[in-house]
């Protein structure tokens, strides 16, 4: 090929996308989100009533299936059919879906197929759970992107939760936080973390492709990072490989 491929997995809520916008804004590469395939491919599973535990008929329904992913400054616009699914692939029905669809071998395969020949002329930076151990074992810089579970699930947490504006009244009180509300909040945020463990545990114990760190593959733990902390390791990272 004729420009490298910058591969980054890791586990769910790491930080993988943000990182991949990062890395391809500034080295002038395509970023690719391989999980919005598997989440575009669940979606169409749930629209036309399909299990998730049986892979030949989740298998037909992909051959007649076309994804494409648009790379954005931000992210990919996926397209499922020429329809935009950008939005709602990531609602937690289809979210849980494609972690299940994706432990089908067969599948995998069709998926792996058609990512390969995405990036088959580099200058992108593909992300998701098998790029540097399946899809591109010879990318030129391979990143595994992981944190502890609570700091991701707590990450996750705060990018949904909306932004609280207290009233000027509540200022001028200085109202302690409601309990109701200190108990909600923390149980939201647990839920969170439990959906990030359970995808995690499906990813790392299946068969096929199960998310581990290539053998090459520079580990970045941002447990204890932040986020421009994060960009600029990983931009180092790649300088020195390029
Ligand atoms: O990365 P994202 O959370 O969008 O991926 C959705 C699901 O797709 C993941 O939970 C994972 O099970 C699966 N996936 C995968 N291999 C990839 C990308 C995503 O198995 N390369």
């Amino acid at each position: 090929r004729e420009r490298p491929v910058i591969a980054i997995d890791g586990p769910a809520g790491a930080g993988k996308s943000t990182l991949a916008a990062h890395l391809a804004r500034r080295f002038g590469f395509l970023n690719l989100e391989t999980g919005a395939m598997y989440r575009a491919l669940a979606l169409k599973a749930i629209e036309n009533d399909y299990g998730f535990d049986e892979e030949a008929p989740l298998l037909s329904l992909a051959s007649n299936t076309r994804i494409t992913l648009e790379p954005q400054l931000e992210g990919n616009r996926v397209l499922l059919d020429g329809t935009d699914v950008s939005r709602r692939i990531r609602e937690q029905d289809v979210t849980s879906a494609a972690s299940q669809i994706s432990i089908h071998p067969q599948l995998r395969a069709w998926m792996v197929h058609q990512q390969r020949a995405l990036g088959a002329k580099g200058g992108v930076v593909m992300e998701g759970r098998d790029i540097g151990t399946a899809v591109f074992p010879d990318a030129e810089v391979k990143i595994f992107l992981d944190a502890a579970p609570e700091v991701r699930g707590n990450r996750r947490y705060r990018q949904a939760a909306p932004v609280e504006h207290p009233t000027d009244r509540q200022n001028a009180a200085r109202q302690a936080p409601d309990p109701q509300t200190i108990e909600q909040k923390r149980l939201a945020e647990a839920a969170i973390i439990a959906e990030l463990k359970e995808r995690d545990h499906r990813d790392r114990t299946r068969v096929e492709s199960p998310l581990q760190p290539a053998a090459d593959a520079i580990i970045l733990d941002s447990t204890a990072m932040s986020l421009n902390e994060v960009l600029a390791a990983a931009e180092a990272i790649v300088r020195s490989h390029l």
